[in-house]
């Protein structure tokens, strides 16, 4: 697979999802340079490869979705459908019915006979988004189903073989709703066989720019515009935010910048977030807040000479040899810059 070397996952051959959606949608790639997203580009492989239940951790906007898409587009059930629950977004009532559908006549309202989004996702992936806010009568309904692989519509005596691989995606501590009794334990155990941890944007500065660079060019081709680039001092200006909304927040304040660009380049006025640290920011510690600004110096020069070594060993007055030792060290990718 691609990814594993670094900076970038993007499915190999992936066919079109069958409810006419183009699967390899310019948004399907996972940009990434950090060993954080090394280590998350790895577990997307194993997951893909060995079928077994997933579990996507991460705060909103980290890339749950993007990463669920990924497993199952790079995994044998590429063909079949993907498709997404939401657990919170439906009325308890509703959500078994969306969940395993109805037999007709089993309620006032039920028409006809409906399948639930099981039985929709036959032979795919059914993403399960938001798993912590299933409601408990839903999370036995589930267990069962998942245990037996065969589900009853509502108001039916006869079950029927269900398989539908299983990927629950969550943004709270699912371990802490399970101490606190909200969340099964038994369900717990069983969709969280590999769990696959998205890090906050923040704890991974360095794939700032990767992402900038990747959006700079997918939303040139959407707004019809041809941004250039980004000034040192604005992508400086984006690093050292917090980033609260992740990779989505970071997605829309490229997107607002690429809008209120005057030139080609995107200079730090337009970039609509506050200077300087934010607040509540804990201060690192030295050694830290050295490496993380070696990180970033490397980045940069490797930016200004679009993933040129030695180009950019000469702007930071370095040899190249120790400029790749440094860059060893650092888990800094030259490929993630070249254009
Ligand atoms: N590593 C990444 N590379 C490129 N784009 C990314 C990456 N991570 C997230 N995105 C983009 O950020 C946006 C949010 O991603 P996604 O919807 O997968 O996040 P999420 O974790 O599911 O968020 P939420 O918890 O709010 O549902 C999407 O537009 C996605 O394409
Ligand atoms: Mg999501």
């Amino acid at each position: 697979m691609a990814g594993t070397a670094g900076r970038k996952w993007v499915p190999e051959a992936v066919p079109d999802d069958p409810s006419g959606q183009p699967a390899r949608r310019r948004t399907d790639l996972i940009v990434g340079g950090s060993p954080a997203m090394a280590r998350v580009f790895e577990l997307i492989a194993v997951a893909a490869r060995t079928e077994i239940p997933v579990l996507i951790a991460g705060e909103s906007g980290t890339g749950k979705e993007l990463v669920a898409r990924a497993v199952h587009y790079t995994g044998p059930r590429a063909a079949r459908p993907f498709l997404t629950m939401n657990c919170g977004a439906v009325p308890e009532t509703l959500m078994e019915d969306e969940l395993f559908g109805h037999a007709r006549g089993s309620y006032t309202g039920a028409h006809a006979d409906k399948r639930g989004v099981f039985e929709e996702a036959e032979g795919g992936t059914l993403f399960l988004d938001e798993i912590a806010d299933l409601y408990p009568s839903c999370q036995v309904k589930l267990l069962r189903v998942l245990q037996e692989q065969e589900l009853r519509r509502i108001g039916e005596t006869r079950t029927r073989k269900v398989d539908v691989r299983i990927i629950a995606a969550t943004n709270k501590d699912l371990e802490a709703e399970r101490l606190a009794r909200r969340f099964r334990e038994d369900l717990y155990h069983r969709i969280n066989v590999l769990p696959i941890v998205l890090p906050p944007l923040r704890e991974r500065r360095e794939d700032v720019p990767l992402l900038v660079d990747q959006f700079l060019r997918q939303f040139n081709h959407e707004l019809g515009r041809s941004i250039r680039g980004i000034t040192p001092a604005a992508i400086e200006r984006l690093q050292a935010h917090d980033w609260p909304g992740n990779v989505r927040e970071l997605e829309n304040r490229v997107k607002q910048a690429m809008v209120m660009a005057k030139g080609d380049l995107i200079d730090v006025e337009c970039v609509d977030v506050p200077a300087g640290p934010a607040s509540g920011d804990a201060l690192p510690t030295f050694r830290k807040a050295k490496e993380e600004f070696v990180r970033n110096y490397l980045a940069r020069c490797l930016r200004h000479a679009a993933g040129n070594v030695a180009a950019a060993a000469r702007l930071a007055g370095k040899d190249r040899k120790d400029f790749y030792d440094l860059m060893k060290k650092h888990h800094v990718d030259p490929a993630a810059y070249r254009r």
